[in-house]
């Protein structure tokens, strides 16, 4: 299975500062050779402007759409309208959102459904808060959270799953590569209990929180994280092309 590295720019950059990385990063990606495959998640209302940009690598993902499809639903954009602005792939349920802006476990479950339909790459995002896992168990949080979001879910072709603790997001506090490891070989076991062994295999695991250059190798290097979404160091050309080199040396090692 080829790595991931998905950058999650969240409520960052203007639309000039977002033109300006990807004419820095482009060509530097294209440089490379690598086999990493590369998304960027930039805010919805650059993603018309910037999605004709592509290169052999960077695929372009929406940081959330609507968990309903067309009609009277005011500042909502579905998965169909971010397919149709060129983009390849959404994130679905990350926590800032559910925390944030009450995403409910069954608007995360509709919003998995209406992208899957509109052919869009869906990076569920799952975590546990660091109360959750200071009560022990925090496994248990993560398959509640698949359990529902994966309900009716057959095809997992194009499933991506980003595990992100909550405590490791924007804290600069990393998970180590052992506990990450840990819940990945998890959430692979429920995968596979779910779906059989043979498909949980492909279906990529990114870590998400606080990685960074610095720690990107160890995490990438363990066996069942498939590469990482990264929020702060996608924001920083070289941090992000790093992180991507990284990711191409430890799949060809
Ligand atoms: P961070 O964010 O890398 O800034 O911790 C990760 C994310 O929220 O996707």
């Amino acid at each position: 299975m080829r790595n991931i590295v998905a950058g999650n720019w969240k409520s960052n950059k203007l639309m000039n500062e977002a033109r300006e990385f990807t004419d820095a990063f482009l060509p530097a990606l294209d440089e490379l050779n690598g086999t990493t495959e590369v998304y960027i998640a930039p805010p919805a209302p650059y993603l018309a402007a910037l999605t004709p940009s592509a290169s052999g690598r960077l695929q372009w993902a929406s940081q959330q759409c609507s968990a309903h499809g067309a009609g009277a639903y005011t500042g909502e954009f579905t998965a169909e309208m971010v397919r149709s602005a060129g983009a390849q792939g959404v994130l679905i349920g990350h926590s800032e959102r559910r925390e944030g802006f009450g995403e409910s476990e069954e608007a995360v479950r509709a919003k998995v459904q209406h992208a899957l339909k509109a052919g869009l790459r869906v990076f569920l995002c799952c975590g546990e808060s660091l109360e959750q896992r200071e009560a022990g168990q925090p496994e248990r949080v993560i398959f509640a959270q698949l359990e529902s979001a994966l309900d009716g879910v057959s095809d997992t072709s194009d499933l991506v799953i980003a595990y992100e603790p909550i405590w490791a997001i924007g804290t600069g506090r990393t998970a180590s590569s052992e506990q990450a490891q840990d819940m990945h070989q998890s959430i692979r076991g429920w995968l596979a209990e779910r779906f059989g062994a043979p498909v949980a295999a492909g279906i990529p695991i990114l870590y998400g929180g606080s990685c960074k250059p610095s720690n990107a190798e160890e995490l990438f290097s363990q066996p069942d994280v498939n590469g990482g979404l990264i929020g702060g160091a996608s924001l920083n050309v070289e941090d992000f092309l790093e992180l991507v080199r990284i990711a191409d040396a430890v799949s060809a090692s």
